[in-house]
């Protein structure tokens, strides 16, 4: 088993030649779910996030728990809420099946982001690849960096700064709520209790508060969600323009609007597709850059690292 370095040099067509199909694969099945679930293609954007936030781009995130490691499934922001899943294990098998041990999940992960933009009406990009996979997840990193909804933006743009992201990078990336849906679960402070008030955020518009309230009441189910944005199959600069009329879904959201910095690049996406299209690359690029120096590795199944299976199987 020959394990590397992770900090690795990433680059357009990586798998030219040991996988010269891979990313039309990727696309195939990244399709084939859009057709299933509309939803399901936004799910797995949100992996790119999660993943690269959390010690680089290595697909930790995709790690089942074990018995000796909390995986990062159930961390705080992903407990309940990550879904999908699956459709990155039927990319991993398309790609077992053409070209076993080649492709590593990493990479499929910023693939399949990239290809549920553009299937979904955003822009179309070349990705770097070259990632491996972690051996192990953190619980315990992920609940330490993930932001929570209730985030102001004061507080978003320190932690976007932490990875050398700038404004610009947050507001264009959190521009990928215009695509999916979000829980009741995410939103119930801002519609009963906003910072502690007993009321709700003052930034909602009245009209939208009560789409949400009936959507989501005090004593009701917090797993029922509803969109990101009033387009949420469609990723465009709808998100935006939601923001400035004060039908942003999130706290962490609306809270765009309500600063200079920030407001500055919500005012400018709305009424400018092609500039959020361009910062959204950017940022998304920028994202996908994000490594740690750890031992890598290319794995068999996404949600176990190789030597794992060896031990077990070597122990039973
Ligand atoms: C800026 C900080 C961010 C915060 C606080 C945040 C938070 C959230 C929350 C709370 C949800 C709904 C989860 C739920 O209620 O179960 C969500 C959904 C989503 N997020 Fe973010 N997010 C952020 C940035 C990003 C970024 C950078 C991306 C990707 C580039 C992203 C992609 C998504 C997508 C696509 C969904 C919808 C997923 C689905 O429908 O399953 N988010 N986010
Ligand atoms: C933003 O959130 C942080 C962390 O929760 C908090 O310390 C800070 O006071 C908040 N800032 C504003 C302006 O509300
Ligand atoms: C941010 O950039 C600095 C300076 O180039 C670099 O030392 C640091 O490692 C970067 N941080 C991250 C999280 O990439
Ligand atoms: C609202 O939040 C504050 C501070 O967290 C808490 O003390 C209070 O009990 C909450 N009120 C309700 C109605 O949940
Ligand atoms: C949502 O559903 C999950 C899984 O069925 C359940 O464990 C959880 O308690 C529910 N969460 C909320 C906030 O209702």
């Amino acid at each position: 088993m020959t394990m590397a370095s992770a900090v690795v040099i990433l680059r357009p067509g990586y798998y030219s030649e040991t996988c010269p199909r891979a990313e039309f694969i990727v696309r195939d099945v990244m399709k084939k779910a859009l057709i299933r679930e509309p939803r399901s293609v936004a799910s797995v954007m949100r992996f790119q996030f999660h993943d690269c936030f959390v010690n680089g781009c290595d697909a930790s995130m995709l790690l089942d728990d074990t018995p000796t490691m909390l995986g990062e499934k159930l961390a705080l922001a992903n407990i309940n809420s990550l879904r999908s899943y699956e459709v990155v294990d039927e990319v991993k098998d398309a790609l077992e099946e053409a070209c076993p041990g080649v492709v590593s999940c990493a990479d499929i992960i910023i693939m399949a982001s990239r290809d549920a933009v553009a299937l979904t009406g955003g822009p179309d990009w070349e990705v770097k690849l070259g990632r491996l996979d972690s051996l192990t997840a953190s619980q315990e990193a992920s609940d330490a960096i993930m932001p929570s909804p209730r985030s102001n933006a004061t507080y978003l743009m320190d932690l976007f700064n932490k990875f050398n992201l700038s404004v610009k990078d947050l507001v264009a990336l959190s521009g990928s709520h215009s695509i999916g849906q979000g829980r009741c679960f995410s939103i119930m402070f801002r519609l009963y209790n906003q910072s502690g008030t007993g009321m709700p955020d003052p930034a909602i518009d009245p009209r939208f508060k009560e789409k949400l309230y009936n959507l989501c009441p005090l004593n009701g189910d917090q797993n029922v969600t509803g969109d990101l944005d009033a387009t949420p199959h469609v990723f465009d600069n709808q998100y935006f323009k939601d923001l400035v009329s004060g039908r942003g879904f999130l706290n962490s959201d609306q809270t765009l609007f309500t600063v200079a910095q920030t407001r500055k690049f919500v005012r400018q996406y709305s009424v400018n597709q092609r500039e959020f299209f361009e910062a959204f690359v950017e940022g998304m690029i920028k994202m996908s850059d994000l490594q740690v120096d750890q031992p890598g590795e290319i794995r068999r199944n996404c949600r176990v690292a190789n030597q794992k299976t060896a031990k077990t199987m070597w122990e039973s």
